[in-house]
């Protein structure tokens, strides 16, 4: 699949992204391993938590979709799952691969997960190494990459873990082993990340502790009762209209019900900080997670230095943010993101690469990248944009076009289908120029 953009536009009007991947994932590994219905609403219809979907059927939980975005999980509890009848395949998905990886560990059947060319490269050895202090029976291939092998009937203790690096996938996994462990498993991050694990395990009746220190703690053979989801817009969805609206001249834009998790606001720490005009009504907590309508209206914004404290609370938005800084006026400075390197793409070449074809002045790091905002008299040039097949520099580009002097053709977005099902409609509502046509795929 492949975008194409016409140059300007305003985007105005209001709208509501689709559901929180990283929640829906959750509602369901948690759903299915409680006792009793657990009812989701707002879930995302992605492929990722789709993947994530298939693959609990897979072992034997009976998952209903009554109504889009609606979920019921007939739960089989800690101890119910079934051996998968092959290796189960998460596509594109790194959460699907990473939290699973942690509760099958403590499963008394072998599995194998997989997943496609993108899932296959990424490292493993963050989830392999604290699995196998747990006592876990876990391999990859030479690489510490996909396929991972995991051996059932192994006995899980509890162990003390901190984090090598700022990831909410790894203190997840490690958590979920933790429910099958004996004794307590703690965990501490270097920085905070996002914590849905954390508050989705209370809501489901398991009590997690987080003390003074930030020393996250479980103890093992908790049982999980089931519960009632109500998944918020993803703030990670949210996120290209936050920059789109900010970007596009003219623009007033009203975006409902978004997941304002404080390990989730990044984007809106640094938004705000280059000069956005972004204004937060009505907050409110539903289902144990915080969410709010939002307002952007456009305005000029200004280079940044990014602060390294934001950067895991904004990880998954770096691409939105760099079209920002290229439209800023002025510097914007990265450092310390090297994570952005191990994403679905390396999102710091494959962002720069598109910069510089569409005529903004980039430098490289290797933990981050310099930007060189064209400010209030410059825009974009046209040209042909690589997504690399990564959902979020797709969507990045497509909303580039908004401060375009000519057209822009994104190659290989179907991957928005894992996170943003339905983005071009959504965005067309808004008064982005998008067509979609289904073009050869490049054989990057
Ligand atoms: C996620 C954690 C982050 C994020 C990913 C979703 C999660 O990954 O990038 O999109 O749901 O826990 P890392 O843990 O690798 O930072």
């Amino acid at each position: 699949m492949e975008f194409s953009l016409l140059p300007g536009g305003t985007i105005c009007g209001e709208a509501r992204v689709p559901g929180d991947k990283s929640i829906s994932h959750r509602s369901i590994m948690l759903g299915s391993l409680s006792e009793g219905v657990t009812r989701v609403s707002g879930f995302l219809e992605g492929d990722d938590a789709l993947a994530t979907l298939a693959a609990f059927r897979a072992m034997g939980v009976t998952i209903e979709r009554p109504a889009e975005g609606e979920v019921v999980i007939h739960g089989v509890g800690l101890h119910g799952l079934r051996a998968p009848s092959g290796p189960i395949d998460l596509g594109n998905s790194g959460t699907s691969i990473r939290l699973m990886s942690g509760l099958l560990a403590g499963q008394d059947f072998d599995s194998v997960l997989t997943g496609d060319a993108s899932l296959c490269g990424r490292p493993m050895g963050r989830v392999i190494t604290p699995l196998q202090q747990m006592g876990a029976d876990i391999c990859g291939d030479e690489a510490g990459r996909p396929p991972l092998t995991i051996k059932g009937n192994k006995a899980l203790h509890g162990i003390h873990y901190a984090l090598p690096m700022a990831s909410a996938q790894v203190k997840s996994c490690v958590l979920l082993a933790g429910l099958y462990a004996q004794g307590k498993t703690t965990v501490t991050e270097p920085a905070t990340t996002r914590d849905h694990t954390e508050r989705m395990l209370r809501g489901f009746g398991c009590p997690v502790q987080r003390d003074e220190a930030g020393v996250i703690s479980l103890s093992g053979g908790a049982s999980l009762q089931a519960t009632t989801i109500e998944v918020p817009a993803d703030i990670s969805s949210a996120a290209f209209f936050l920059v789109a609206a900010s970007i596009a001249p003219g623009s007033d834009l009203q975006l409902s019900h978004v997941g304002i998790n404080p390990t989730r606001i990044g984007i809106l720490n640094l938004l705000r900080l280059m000069g956005a005009d972004i204004e937060v009504h009505d907050e409110r907590v539903v289902g144990g997670e915080p969410v709010a309508d939002i307002t952007v209206r456009a305005s000029q914004l200004h280079g940044i230095e990014v602060p390294a404290a934001e950067i895991p609370l904004a990880i998954d938005e770096f691409p939105a943010l760099f079209i920002a800084a290229a439209c800023a006026e002025g510097r914007t400075v990265l450092r310390g993101a090297e994570e952005l390197r191990v994403k679905e793409s390396d999102r710091i070449a494959a962002m720069a690469e598109g910069l510089q074809t569409l005529g903004v002045q980039v430098e490289v790091l290797d933990d981050g990248i310099i930007i060189d905002g064209f400010g209030a008299a410059g825009s974009f040039g046209g040209g042909v944009v690589n997504s690399y097949h990564d959902h979020r520099i797709a969507m990045s580009f497509a909303i580039a076009a908004l401060r375009g002097s000519a057209g822009i053709q994104v190659h290989d977005a179907d991957n928005v289908q894992t996170s943003f099902p339905g983005f071009d409609a959504l965005a067309r509502g808004l008064g982005l120029q998008i067509s979609v046509s289904n073009a050869v795929e490049s054989d990057d």
